[in-house]
């Protein structure tokens, strides 16, 4: 463990499992004190058992940030506890491949909601907060989809898309307070997320193949590839960076010619 962030307070939403449990996991070693978030009870139960931190500075709620009286909820309950939050990290988000003729107004709201409304709403509601204290950072989590795009999603494509606008918006509105707000974006990462994906498939073993050999790096990413930059944005020595995207993906979208 180290004490980087030691007495500053995380809020990682979406931290039961994959890259929200990856980064919660990175600052709770990097001496915060860590509340998760998650719609996952049994998740988040097995997150608490698996991270081996003391209660007090991994505290678990569940909460689903889809849901505005959800969010109101829980942030409220992570105010009392914790009155000055330093770092809000907007992690949790769900996948939908649909092309637009099986693309229904509910599959639509749905991705909108977890994926980008819900960042809208847990920004709200740490804000004042932010504002009074002078300082906050706030770490969206996107994706290259919503940079590059991609076939066959185009809601996910969109909702993420929107994160990174939301993002550069905030970036601008809190600048003179202090804020600061930025997403990252990561590129084809190893969480339940792709084995849900790659078990979809007629020959999961070969997506996951198929997947490897577009990695430049030779490799897959890991959720700790991700919690690194996290814990970078949030750090003093990204005092000047604010309003921009940080892609993580192993060159994968470097560029278009092989
Ligand atoms: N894995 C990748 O390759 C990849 C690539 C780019 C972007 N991302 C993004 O990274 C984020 C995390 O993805 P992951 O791969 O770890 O996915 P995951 O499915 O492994 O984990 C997502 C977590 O969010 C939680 N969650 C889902 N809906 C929620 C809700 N309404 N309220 C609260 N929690 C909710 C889930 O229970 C789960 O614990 C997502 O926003 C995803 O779009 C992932």
């Amino acid at each position: 463990m180290t004490t980087r962030f030691a007495g500053r307070v995380v809020v990682v939403t979406g931290a039961a499992d994959g890259i929200g449990y990856g980064i919660a996991a990175g600052f709770l070693q990097a001496g915060a004190l860590v509340h998760a978030l998650d719609i996952n009870a049994a998740g988040l139960e097995s997150a608490q058992r698996r991270i081996g931190a003391p209660n007090e500075r991994f505290r678990t709620q569940v909460v689903d940030v889809s849901r505005p009286e959800e969010v109101t909820r829980g942030t409220q309950q992570i105010l009392r506890e914790s009155p000055q939050v330093d770092v809000l990290v907007n992690n949790a988000g769900i996948n939908m491949f649909k092309r637009l003729n099986e693309l229904e107004p509910g599959h639509w709201d749905r991705v909108m909601d977890t994926n980008l409304k819900s960042i809208y709403m847990m920004c709200k509601a740490f804000w004042p907060g932010f504002i009074q204290q002078r300082s906050g950072v706030i770490i969206n989590i996107s994706s290259i989809m919503g940079q590059a795009g991609g076939v066959g999603a185009p809601a996910y494509c969109s909702s993420k898309a929107g994160i990174i606008m939301l993002s550069r918006c905030l970036a601008k509105d809190g600048a003179g307070y202090g804020i600061r707000v930025n997403s990252i974006c990561p590129g084809y990462i190893d969480t339940p997320i792709m084995e849900r994906q790659y078990a979809e498939q007629p020959d999961p073993v070969a997506a996951r193949k198929q997947v490897l050999d577009k990695q430049p790096l030779g490799r897959i990413g890991t959720p700790r590839d991700i919690a690194n930059g996290a814990l970078f944005l949030a750090s003093d020595e990204a005092s000047f960076i604010s309003g921009t995207e940080l892609t993580i993906d192993g060159a994968v979208t470097a560029t278009q010619i092989d």
